[in-house]
């Protein structure tokens, strides 16, 4: 293990081997975009091959402390045993039925045991398709078209009614274009004027409780209530934040009570499992027990795979008995106190700053003029990749330990060294190659 030193023969010949075989067969060389070459500089290693707690090795034979755990679906640890063995266990007795396992009620109950105010779920398998069917029983319950959603949350899913407010709409057409709607975070007026311009045409509010902006006093208890005086359905995104803010999800940190609400990510530790949980009156409408229209609500053939629900069950239980939550905030803190230190003793206060809740901590790069930087943020990640780390964000999970998080903060300064230097020489001097790019980008 040589992370926290600077290992100038860390090399990915490998990895450029396989890079080229994955661009010439698969779109993008990846199946995210967020795991994609051009969110990483020129020297990153392409492509991982194991993983072990919070280490992961990449197929140079290159070792990394990483920080992106799978893209925050990994909260427990690479090749957690208890939760590897649960599912396992479920395997050898079978992955999908003709009909509904047990395991679906089992796992059902244990989710809706930790969110309150939720009387009904349906599992899918990814975050996407959970907040897109919300916004389908929305429409449907409310008889509604338009969907306004926050403009300051950067994902909500891959179908159009999103995609197509994004800077990458090419392919969706503009009659659906057109009925995506954007209101600011923390800005309720932004929203009361989108219901004063489409007076009874918004069906539902989408919107995630909190990112690294905290929601300011009273600014989510108002938005559930121009959605009830609105006759608007309210529906939290809590992907990233549930299981990170608290076990039963932001809404029940910040005690707000969403119609429908969306978890995924964190539920089973990276296995592909994601719920749409809410209010009976219309989660039901996907349902046999009422008698208007029929809503196609979430119906896959993989949708309740029985050993990634078995996956899930063991992760919840988990996470209330070793406090996990609290462990995540705990690491979190460590990690943050000491870059925080760095950043003053290099004197880089606004070049580089680590925001967010600590259990989902990000980091933003500035230029010379305190300007948001691709080129540094190419740099610094250029840098800490050099020293062993794997940093696209800065969140831990509960197999992160002090040694690790210490280690990272010896890396992660002197990485700030080499940005301090370039900020005083030029990016250029130290980058290699080209910067990194946003995903929502309309031409390569
Ligand atoms: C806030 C949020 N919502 C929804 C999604 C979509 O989830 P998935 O990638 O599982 O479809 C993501 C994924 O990154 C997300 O961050």
């Amino acid at each position: 293990m040589q992370s926290g030193k600077k290992r100038d023969r860390m090399t990915f010949t490998q990895s450029a081997i396989w890079r080229e075989r994955a661009h010439s067969i698969i779109p993008g060389g990846a199946h995210t975009y967020a795991k994609g070459d051009d969110q990483y500089p020129d020297l990153a290693p392409g492509f991982l091959v194991r993983g072990d707690g919070c280490h992961v090795w990449d197929v140079d034979g290159n070792e990394f402390i990483e920080y992106g755990m799978g893209l925050r679906a990994v909260t427990l640890g690479h090749g957690y045993r208890p939760v590897v063995e649960a599912s396992y266990r479920q395997m050898l007795q079978g992955t999908n039925f003709t009909r509904p396992a047990t395991i679906e009620l089992d796992c059902a109950e244990e989710l809706l045991s930790l969110v309150d105010n939720a009387d009904m779920v349906k599992f899918a398998k990814n975050g996407s398709d959970a907040v897109s069917a919300a916004v389908r029983l929305s429409r449907a319950h409310t008889g509604r078209d338009m969907v306004a959603r926050c403009a300051d949350h950067p994902f909500f899913s891959v179908d159009d009614w999103f995609i197509g407010s994004t800077a990458m709409s090419a392919g969706i057409p503009r009659a659906v274009r057109e009925l995506t709607i954007q209101f600011r975070y923390n800005d309720t007026e932004s929203l009361i004027a989108l219901f004063g311009q489409y007076p009874g045409q918004i069906a539902c509010v989408v919107m995630e409780a909190a990112t690294t902006t905290e929601p300011k006093q009273d600014f989510l208890a108002s938005v559930g209530k121009l959605c009830r005086t609105e006759g608007a359905v309210f529906i939290l995104d809590e992907m990233i934040t549930g299981f990170r803010w608290h076990l039963g999800g932001a809404q029940k940190y910040y005690g707000v009570v969403p119609d429908l609400s969306a978890f995924g990510k964190a539920m089973a530790n990276g296995f592909s499992v994601s719920a749409l949980v809410g209010k009976k009156e219309i989660m039901e409408l996907g349902g046999l027990r009422h008698d208007k229209a029929r809503v196609f609500l979430l119906s896959t053939t993989h949708g309740a795979e029985n050993h990634s629900l078995a996956a899930a069950i063991e992760t919840m239980k988990i996470y209330k008995q070793e406090q996990v939550v609290e462990r995540l905030h705990r690491q979190g803190d460590r990690l943050r106190r000491g870059i925080d230190e760095v950043i003053q003793s290099l004197d880089l206060e606004g070049y580089f700053e680590v925001l967010g809740r600590s259990s989902n901590l990000i980091y933003a790069t500035r230029d010379q003029s305190k300007q948001p930087s691709q080129a540094f943020r190419a740099l610094f990640l250029q840098e800490t990749i050099q020293r062993g780390l794997l940093m696209p964000s800065m969140v831990v999970s509960f197999s992160h330990s002090d040694e690790d998080i210490d280690r990272t903060v010896d890396a992660v300064g002197e990485a700030l060294s080499v940005y301090r230097k370039a900020l005083e020489d030029g990016v250029e001097q130290y980058l290699v190659g080209r910067p990194v790019k946003p995903v929502f980008r309309r031409f390569n």
